[in-house]
């Protein structure tokens, strides 16, 4: 057979986190709309996860991609063992957790992907996976695959994340030193304080399974041919020009609104979600405060007594997902005593949503956010300005793009501690007033920006483009 004959086969792997499978079965919609076929790989547990959320908890398996194939779409689903049952907790075995990801998974992973292609060897194959993973080069170079890394974070993150060489010759993993001293050297990111770095580049113990993650996937990183990342061009633009001479590295973003099939109902949530929606439509425009804090930071009853509180004190309509995991897994009656009675008919509490109908809704007027990037880069697309309380992970640097190089947020706390006092305040600045108008103001900016960016010759769908031409010439 003619190799430019060969049809081009995607395996995609997303990291096993809900912020990371919802952009990853959208870029696999997308190729597989531009004619690929393609394999996507769940973890088991993730798979059992969604199915029960869709099956509102009866044991049928859901078949993932059922309505994309009916619409014409090459789109299959593998599933593989994360080496546990689906009652080990996973949080709170972290590190048992990936001391078996990191040895045992790459061994499966390396099974199915040998099986999937001997299943079809006239295909012509390419790997994605998350940046996150330890395996990917490995993979690729046995089975001579094009390796894809797919990035779900800012650009900048990864570009600090890429030179971890260069934090260490400066003292600064582990930090050491000045405390004050801006982080300047980092090729194409604005200087960057400590505390605004990712939460595992604060930590003074640079054993933590975070920063191994990190560091294992970047090493990886620095062996794929290409970068996608769900991000924008224009708003990051000095990081992914920088990232760009190192290697072809394409902002895509916000995968997760490309219309070219966003319109395919595929099933992502790893939680069953309360739908809001009577609730909102009888709200007044604008008079709604949203509250997450995604899918993995865990808060604390302090912390969330305060926030308590202090919607008490505003008055202000809300709703707010609390995990039932959200204050760690042993802390029950995490809410002042009689908060629920006290918010009648103005606060909804839920354990999980469908975030973008509530973002998107006209009551929604602000967003308490802990910045996980998905949750900024909806807030973003539906306009809606934040209060960012970061915790983990990327999300202390995300907080800076919203609040310091953007405009388009504030800080829940500018001290230590949270008070109810503070929080009340930027309740009452998010939600009206000059500082709210200032924010809305920035937004719309913002918006326009990744709104174009998806126009059909906006930069994210150039780059596309651009990326499978530079695909083909790869493959064939
Ligand atoms: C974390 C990181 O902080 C994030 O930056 C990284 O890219 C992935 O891991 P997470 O806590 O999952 O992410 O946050 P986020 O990236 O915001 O993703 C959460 C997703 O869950 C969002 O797409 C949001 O729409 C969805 N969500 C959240 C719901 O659908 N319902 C909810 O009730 C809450």
């Amino acid at each position: 057979m003619e190799e430019r004959q060969r049809k081009p086969h995607a395996i995609i792997i997303p990291f096993c986190f809900q912020g990371h499978i919802t952009p990853a079965i959208n870029l696999a919609l997308k190729l597989a709309s531009k004619g690929f076929t393609i394999t996507y790989i769940h973890t088991e547990f993730i798979h059992h996860s969604i199915s029960k959320a869709h099956n509102h908890n009866s044991s049928t398996e859901v078949d993932f991609f059922a309505e994309a194939r009916k619409s014409g779409l090459d789109i299959h689903y593998s599933t593989i063992s994360d080496g546990f049952p689906p009652e080990f907790d996973r949080d709170l075995n972290f590190d048992e957790f990936w001391d078996s990801m990191f040895r045992d998974f790459p061994v499966r992973v390396d099974e199915l992907v040998g099986k999937t292609i001997q299943s079809n060897p006239s295909s012509v194959y390419f790997l994605i996976a998350d940046t996150f993973y330890s395996w990917p080069a490995a993979i690729a170079e046995k089975y001579s695959l094009v390796n894809v890394s797919l990035w779900t974070e800012p650009a900048s993150v990864f570009a600090i994340d890429y030179h971890l060489d260069l934090l260490r010759e400066n003292g600064h993993l582990p930090w050491n030193g000045d405390l004050e001293r801006q982080i300047d050297y980092i090729p194409g990111v604005q200087p960057i304080s400590k505390r605004d770095l990712m939460s595992y580049l604060q930590d003074d113990d640079v054993t933590t399974t975070l920063l191994k993650i990190v560091i294992k996937g970047f090493e990886q990183v620095k062996k794929a041919d290409f970068i996608l990342c769900n991000t924008i061009h224009e708003l990051e633009s000095g990081s992914l020009s920088t990232l760009n001479l190192e290697k072809p590295t394409y902002a895509i973003g916000p995968i997760n609104f490309d219309t070219t099939f966003t319109k395919i109902s595929v099933a992502k949530s790893i939680w069953p979600e309360s739908d809001c929606t009577q609730w909102l439509n009888s709200m007044p425009p604008g008079s709604v405060l949203y509250i997450s804090f995604g899918s993995i930071a865990q808060s604390n009853k302090q912390d969330i007594g305060e926030i308590a509180n202090a919607l008490l004190l505003t008055g202000v309509n809300f709703i707010w997902i609390l995990r039932p995991d959200i204050a760690g897994p042993d802390e029950t009656d995490i809410l002042p005593d009689g908060f629920n009675n006290r918010v009648k008919g103005r606060g909804l509490i839920l354990s999980w949503c469908n975030q973008n109908i509530v973002l998107s809704h006209e009551s929604v007027g602000g967003f308490i956010t802990h910045c996980g990037w998905n949750s900024v880069l909806e807030s973003i697309w539906y306009g809606v300005p934040m209060i960012c309380y970061p915790f983990i992970a990327d999300q202390p640097t995300n907080r800076k793009l919203v609040v310091s190089d953007w405009k388009i947020g504030i800080n829940l706390c500018d001290g230590q501690q949270l008070t109810m006092k503070e929080v009340a305040q930027k309740i009452n600045l998010l939600m009206s007033g000059k500082t709210s108008d200032d924010l809305k103001q920035e937004m719309k900016k913002v918006s326009k920006i990744m709104h174009s960016a998806l126009d059909m010759d906006g930069s994210s769908q150039r780059n596309f483009v651009q990326f499978l031409e530079n695909l083909k010439v790869n493959l064939y």
